[in-house]
């Protein structure tokens, strides 16, 4: 998988990319991940990418030109998705992430400001929202697509079996029953004494009544 990523800010982006398991898929060729400053496409010695919105009103908006040519100047693979990260847009969810891994490139623009001119729609195919609120930018959003899309990438983690019962994979209402690890008190909290008992029949059986399915 290929994530191109459009933004002004492309210094938010390095620490993100260089830890954990981001890095060692990238490390694997399994991911991978381009910066595009489209910052570079504006016209004009001051490079200025953003202007005052027609009809008036409060911020900047961000012109339509530079993205375009830096989106026109990104290699297209056979399964490209151009995607625009937008509070306006589709909420985004784990179907979604997992119709998404399918792909073979996905191109993530970041808006900023007041957002983009409208006329940017006309080359994305998808518009997503991460929810019901407003970030100051695109940036988390792709980072967020990065994260739960990649995961979805066999041999991105190390046990793809882990993905098989965690939230929302058997449907968007399913979450993962509780989990718990070593000491088996912690301050007079007990872990469950059937995850202690080493009888996995009852351990699944408990599994599946602790998961939640959501109303
Ligand atoms: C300050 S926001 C612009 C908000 C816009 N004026 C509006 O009312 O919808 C700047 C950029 O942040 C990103 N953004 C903000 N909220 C988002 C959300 N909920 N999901 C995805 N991206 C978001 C978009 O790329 C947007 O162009």
């Amino acid at each position: 998988m290929q994530f191109d990523i459009l933004t002004i800010f492309p210094g938010l982006f390095p620490s993100f990319l260089k830890e954990s398991i981001l890095k060692k898929a990238q490390e694997k060729k399994l991911i991978k991940i381009n910066l595009h400053d489209f910052r570079l496409f504006a016209a004009g010695k001051h490079k200025t990418v953003d202007d005052k919105p027609y009809g008036g009103g409060p911020g900047m908006i961000l012109k339509v030109e530079p993205l375009y040519q830096c989106l026109a100047s990104i290699k297209r693979k056979k399964k490209t998705k151009v995607i625009l990260l937008s509070a306006k847009g589709k909420r985004y969810n784990q179907k979604i992430a997992q119709d998404l891994s399918r792909e073979k490139q996905l191109i993530l623009i970041c808006g900023r400001y007041e957002g983009i001119d409208e006329r940017i729609n006309k080359y994305v195919d998808l518009e997503l929202s991460l929810g019901p609120y407003v970030t100051m930018g695109g940036e988390v959003g792709a980072m967020v697509l990065i994260e739960s899309i990649s995961r979805l990438i066999p041999g991105v983690l190390g046990q793809h079996l882990s993905l098989q019962e965690e939230s929302f994979s058997k449907n968007i209402k399913y979450l993962e029953y509780p989990q718990y690890t070593r000491p088996p008190v912690f301050r007079g909290l007990k872990v469950p004494s059937v995850l202690l008992s080493g009888d996995h029949k009852k351990i699944k059986i408990w599994r599946e009544k602790s998961a939640i399915i959501k109303k």
